[in-house]
């Protein structure tokens, strides 16, 4: 029995599956969203979740005819160059990852319209949208039939805009079109899912009451877990799937005679974790982000502001020649080499990770390139106890600004989760001064 695609459209992503149907009797729908421009982790501290490429070890656990992989949408943070460059290569994600479905928001169509990438993100998976007036030529439903065992089950799934539409049109949204297996009605169920952009209880409780076609609804992430609430089999099952892609969740549908016919409905939710295998285009195609954003010079275009004062960074070699046992110390350190870290992982031409590993990035006279400004890499003296310039034209005699406030400023729990209550064990570890601390700290 062949796979048939009841919505008409591209159907891309399915490999060819029409070979012997298996004797699997669950069917596996993923839902992931939300991933905001989070390709992957940056990997300042272990432990930590999310990235695409960990994301096909989930899905391939369910065969491609027995799944169907759904994005929610609100791919990227903002429109920035940068955004926009995360937003073509999460695409090309999709398509890698064998996305059936991709539920584009309001800003990601905006976002892809100006960089022309809308045509082409419907021709790399189906793509619906809440927004579709706007957009003549998306859908707001796509519907796949899928089979368990010799069921059908058409999932239908649909997405809406509660803020500018009025509830009471959900229903339509799952009207059936020309219905081509009527021959067959009994031995078919449906599975009606809806996309919300915006959504209180008194929109699910309007829906559970006056809507009964709809079975399950994903609701907009306002916390980076997916938050599930009630079972599976009440009506309508609803769940958020987190933020930042940290976890994957799939409604699992097996054939229940207790449902009398109705199949049962399961909810998991995976967590993507550093022990899932990452898949090789996956790492390839963050590497050609990381090469992108090089190419495209991004560090050298970030906006920099002057110091307030007048003042300047003046780059840790300049301390040296004063401060030679507080520098020697230093050099010993993590901060010393914060830099070379970043080549390690390839990151060290993205500003969203040089910022926190160099000297005064977001300023005229901080870090700019390796090349321009090679002595302000690394966490250097001035990242602790400010710009320079003055303390160093007054031989010290201008005094610099008290350093311990700032640790948190790049030791956020994103970055260094061990950090807050253990502020004493880091400082510990950083020390380069005289101890007991002397008043000449200068020989
Ligand atoms: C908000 C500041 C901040 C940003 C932004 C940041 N880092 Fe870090 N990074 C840190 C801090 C702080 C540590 C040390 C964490 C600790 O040990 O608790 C660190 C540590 C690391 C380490 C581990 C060093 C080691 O060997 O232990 C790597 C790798 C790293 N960062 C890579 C990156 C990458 C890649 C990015 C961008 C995607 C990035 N960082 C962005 C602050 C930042
Ligand atoms: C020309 C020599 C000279 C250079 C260069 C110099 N300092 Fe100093 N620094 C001094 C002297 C002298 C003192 C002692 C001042 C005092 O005790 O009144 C001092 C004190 C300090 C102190 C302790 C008191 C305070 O002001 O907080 C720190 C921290 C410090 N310097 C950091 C730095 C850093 C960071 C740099 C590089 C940006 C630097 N110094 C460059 C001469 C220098
Ligand atoms: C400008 C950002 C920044 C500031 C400010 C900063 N750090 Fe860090 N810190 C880093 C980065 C980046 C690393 C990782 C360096 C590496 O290994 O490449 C790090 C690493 C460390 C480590 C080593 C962690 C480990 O387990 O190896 C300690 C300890 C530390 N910082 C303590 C401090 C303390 C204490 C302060 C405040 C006095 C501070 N840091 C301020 C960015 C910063
Ligand atoms: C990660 C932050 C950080 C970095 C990087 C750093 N320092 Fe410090 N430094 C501190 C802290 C914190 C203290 C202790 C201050 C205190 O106890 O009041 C300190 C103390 C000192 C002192 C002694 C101050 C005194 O009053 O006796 C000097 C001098 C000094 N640092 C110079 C340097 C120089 C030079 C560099 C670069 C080679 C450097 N520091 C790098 C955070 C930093």
């Amino acid at each position: 029995m062949p796979v048939l695609c009841v919505s008409c459209g591209p159907d891309v992503t399915s490999e060819p599956s029409a070979k012997t149907p298996s004797k699997a009797d669950a069917l596996t729908v993923f839902f992931t969203g939300n991933v905001l421009g989070e390709l992957k982790p940056c990997g300042c501290i272990g432990g930590q979740l999310g990235g695409l490429s960990r994301r096909a070890a989930i899905f391939n656990r369910v065969s491609k005819d027995k799944r169907l992989i759904i994005d929610t949408g609100s791919l990227v943070e903002g429109r920035s160059e940068q955004d926009v460059i995360k937003f073509n290569i999460i695409l090309q994600a999709f398509r890698q990852l064998y996305y059936d479905l991709v539920s584009l928001s309001e800003e990601d169509i905006e976002t892809g319209r100006n960089v022309g990438l809308l045509d082409s993100a419907g021709s790399l998976f189906n793509i619906i949208s809440p927004h579709h007036r706007s957009e003549a030529n998306i859908p707001a439903k796509f519907t796949k039939s899928l089979f368990l065992k010799d069921k059908t089950v058409v999932v239908t799934i649909a997405a809406f805009d509660a803020k500018s539409t009025p509830i009471e049109q959900v229903g339509q949204l799952f009207s059936s079109g020309p219905d081509n297996s009527s021959a067959q009605v009994s031995s078919q169920s449906k599975l009606n899912i809806l996309i919300l952009n915006h959504c209180d209880d008194a929109i699910i409780d309007f829906i559970a009451k006056r809507i009964p076609v709809v079975d399950c609804i994903v609701r907009p992430s306002e916390s980076d877990e997916p938050i599930v609430a009630d079972s599976p089999n009440k009506k309508p099952f609803v769940f958020s799937v987190g933020r930042f892609g940290r976890y994957v969740c799939g409604l699992n549908i097996t054939e229940s005679p207790a449902y009398k016919g109705k199949p049962r409905l399961s909810f998991l939710t995976v967590q993507v974790t550093e022990e899932l295998e990452e898949d090789a285009s996956l790492v390839q195609l963050y590497k050609d982000y990381q090469q992108l954003v090089g190419e495209r010079n991004l560090l050298e275009k970030y906006p920099r502001f002057p110091l307030s004062n007048d003042l300047e960074y003046t780059g840790s070699e300049s301390c040296k020649g004063c401060h030679e046992y507080e520098y020697e110390k230093w050099s010993q350190k993590a901060h010393a080499h914060a830099y070379a870290t970043l080549e390690r992982v390839g990151s060290q031409l993205d500003p969203e990770c040089v910022s926190c590993h160099v000297v005064g990035m977001e300023y005229e006279s901080g870090f700019v390139s390796e090349q321009k400004t090679g002595h302000m890499k690394n966490v250097g003296c001035e990242n602790c106890h400010g710009p320079g310039s003055e303390h160093i034209r007054t031989e010290g005699v201008t005094a610099l600004t008290e350093p311990k406030s700032g640790c948190i400023d790049c030791h956020t729990p994103e970055h260094s989760g061990e950090y807050a209550g253990n502020e004493g064990d880091f400082l510990e570890k950083i020390v380069h001064w005289r101890e007991p601390r002397s008043d000449e700290s200068v020989k």
